[in-house]
């Protein structure tokens, strides 16, 4: 039988997905500068689930307030929120949809402007110095601090539960504090955390644990999981299906495939090759053999645009789920109209100042999407159209030249 976008899909932990069609996490920066949940945040969600899409993933939540990823995104380390987090999960669950928190830690990836510090499996730079000049030397976490950082999931995890949040996804890719843990070049330990792939795994597994003990079998854990790194000697796709195997094994209950890191933004449809974008889909071709060794439920995310790909992608039984972020910002209703026939494709198109070195510059998107956000989140219509220049001055008028420079693309 021909999987439909329409088709609800059944989790292993018994949950049900209304529908093929999932919202990937963007980071909102709507919460406030004390990283507290706002009212925002809550209108954002209601609109995105009468939008009709059957999943929800927040931006990425962090689970240490001592390791922030960007400005004015959530820390949930305790129930201080509590009644807002339940009115966000709430606005999520309208119309049966499910509403996923993703959970993350940066790791070195936590901008100087936001931290006093930063942590990661070893004390590795960034390689591009232009980017490293933003970010503090990491300092190799001890065997307790991975232990405490284990435990920070388990527990934010149980609190977004309590919340009513539906569900939980880890953040274990685009160069995260899991995925520097997975990488051969960030990861250099020589303890049980390090040295080889099952020693690299390691963490993402204890997460996984540690998440599933406190949220119980009958509630969705997901994962965001690159397929790769796409850097010379880091994480590659024969290691990536290793730890897919090994995260079905543990009862994952669906597992989001993107790619990437800060400093090869492949999850952007940076540097894929042509005959990649012919599929639409940047990662297909991994779903592929991704499929071929589990039964996992998959979701694919990064550069679906037309019914007709999402339609094929599905009927070749590459995904389970697609998944969509920035069409969803551009048209918080596009899942409706694609499954009511109303839509063929989305409104999505580059966005650009025409100023070469900004174009080139990954806070260019960043600034604008985040404006669109806020506009929804504001009860406004986005604005499709509207330029990459003015979006960067405002932007840039509102949380400053120096934050904006350090802002980046993906979460
Ligand atoms: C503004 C913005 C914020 C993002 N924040 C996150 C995030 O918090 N967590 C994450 O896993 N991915 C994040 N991403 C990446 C998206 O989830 C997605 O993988 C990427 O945009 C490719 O999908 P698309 O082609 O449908 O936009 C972000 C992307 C954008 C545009």
């Amino acid at each position: 039988m021909t999987v439909t976008l329409d088709q609800p899909l059944p989790l292993p932990c018994g949950a049900t997905l209304k529908n093929r069609l999932g919202k990937s996490a963007m980071s909102e920066t709507l919460g406030t500068p004390g990283n507290r949940v706002t009212p925002r945040l809550v209108r954002l969600y209601r609109e995105w689930a009468r939008g009709g899409t059957g999943l929800l993933v927040t931006g990425n939540v962090m689970v240490d307030r001592r390791a922030i990823g960007e400005p004015c995104n959530v820390v949930l380390e305790n129930n201080r929120d509590k009644r807002l987090l339940e009115r966000w999960a709430l606005a999520g669950r309208e119309q049966n949809t499910h509403i996923w928190m993703q959970l993350n830690h940066p790791g070195k990836q936590a901008p100087k402007a936001l931290n006093r510090g930063a942590v990661a499996p070893s004390a590795v730079p960034f390689s591009d110095p232009k980017l490293g000049r933003f970010f503090h030397l990491p300092r190799a976490l001890t065997q307790p601090e991975i232990a405490d950082i284990v435990r920070r999931f388990g527990e934010s995890a149980a609190l977004a539960r309590d919340a009513g949040f539906t569900g939980v996804q880890i953040h274990g890719a685009h160069g995260y504090l899991v995925s520097q843990f997975l990488s051969p070049l960030s990861n250099q330990r020589e303890d049980e955390y390090g040295g080889n792939a099952e020693n690299r795994r390691r963490f993402v597994l204890e997460v996984y644990d540690a998440i599933r003990a406190r949220v119980g079998d009958d509630f969705p854990v997901s994962i965001k999981l690159n397929s790769a790194d796409f850097q010379q000697g880091g994480f590659e796709e024969g290691e990536s299906l290793q730890v897919v195997e090994a995260l079905a094994r543990q009862g994952m209950d669906l597992i989001e495939i993107s790619g990437g890191t800060y400093e090869s933004p492949r999850m952007a449809g940076q540097g894929v090759k042509e005959s990649t974008r012919r599929r639409e889909a940047y990662f297909l071709d991994y779903a592929e053999q991704v499929r071929q060794r589990v039964t996992v439920p998959l979701m694919v995310t990064g550069g679906f645009r037309t019914l007709e790909g999402m339609n094929s992608a599905l009927a070749d039984g590459a995904t389970d789920m697609v998944g969509l972020a920035r069409p969803l910002v551009v048209e918080p209703d596009l899942s409706r109209r694609l499954l009511d026939g109303r839509a063929r494709d989305c409104r999505v198109k580059p966005i650009r100042t025409g100023v070469r070195m900004v174009d080139e510059a990954a806070m260019m998107e960043v600034s604008w999407y985040t404006l669109q956000l806020g506009r929804i989140a504001r009860g406004k219509a986005p604005l499709p159209d509207a330029g990459g220049l003015s979006s960067l001055l405002k932007v840039a008028g509102v949380v400053g030249w120096r934050r904006l420079r350090m802002g980046r693309l993906r979460a």
